[in-house]
């Protein structure tokens, strides 16, 4: 089996800015490169190696992935659910055609692995607020949790129809003390965490 290679793409916000660090702890600084939108002279050294990509640039992501010889993706690059109400279209091709660029690539290049994190985003307001069933039945009631909803279905047709294996988890809101909020509907608990540490306050758990 090839030793492991990730490509981390949307490495530059709230959970790829810590994942990139905990997974070069696990396979080594080079093992893992960073990929995100900004410029790579906006980003700083301890993100390096580190690629600018546009997700939605598919011959780019593609090229890349045959020049570097990558096994797994970790795809992060979207728009939350806050600012997918602000622009449902841009949200939606992004979230989507994104997701659609990494698992077609990932086919091409025989990937080992494609994680993709979904949401809680995915139940509507009608789903039960005790226990709710993996399979309940999904009425989101946003573009990002459509959109969740939706690549959750296409990476199990990924894995139905060409094997890909592809491992998703229904994250809720996570609150990270090392990164500005990122658009969704935890901003307001991220950001008491940051405009406390900026005056200077610290937290005792
Ligand atoms: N943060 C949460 O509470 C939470 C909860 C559930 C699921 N998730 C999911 O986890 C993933 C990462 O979330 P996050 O909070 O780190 O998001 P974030 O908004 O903080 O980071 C997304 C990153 O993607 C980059 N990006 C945007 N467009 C891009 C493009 N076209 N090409 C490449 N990079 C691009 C941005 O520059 C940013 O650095 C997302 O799929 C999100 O839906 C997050």
């Amino acid at each position: 089996m090839k030793k492991t290679k990730i490509l981390l793409i949307g490495a530059c916000g709230q959970i790829g800015s810590e994942l990139t660090g905990a997974l070069r702890t696990k396979y080594g600084r080079d093992q893992v490169v960073a990929a995100d939108i900004r410029e790579r002279t906006k980003v700083s050294g301890e993100m390096h190696p580190y690629v600018k990509l546009d997700v939605l640039n598919k011959s780019a992501l593609l090229m890349l992935c045959g020049e570097e010889g990558f096994t797994q993706i970790y795809l992060l690059a979207a728009m939350l659910s806050a600012n997918g109400e602000k622009e449902p279209a841009v949200a939606w091709q992004l979230n989507m055609d994104g997701l659609l660029n990494v698992l077609d690539v990932a086919v091409k290049c025989g990937m080992q692995k494609v994680f993709w994190p979904s949401s809680i985003a995915v139940f509507g307001p009608n789903a039960p607020k005790l226990l709710s069933p993996q399979a309940n039945a999904s009425t989101p009631s946003t573009v990002y949790g459509i959109s969740k909803a939706a690549g959750e279905y296409w990476c199990q047709y990924y894995f139905d129809k060409f094997g890909l294996d592809v491992r998703s988890l229904r994250y809720p809101g996570l609150i990270s003390y090392k990164s500005p909020p990122g658009g969704g509907t935890t901003d307001y608990a991220v950001d008491i965490f940051i405009k406390h540490l900026a005056k200077g306050i610290t937290f005792v758990f």
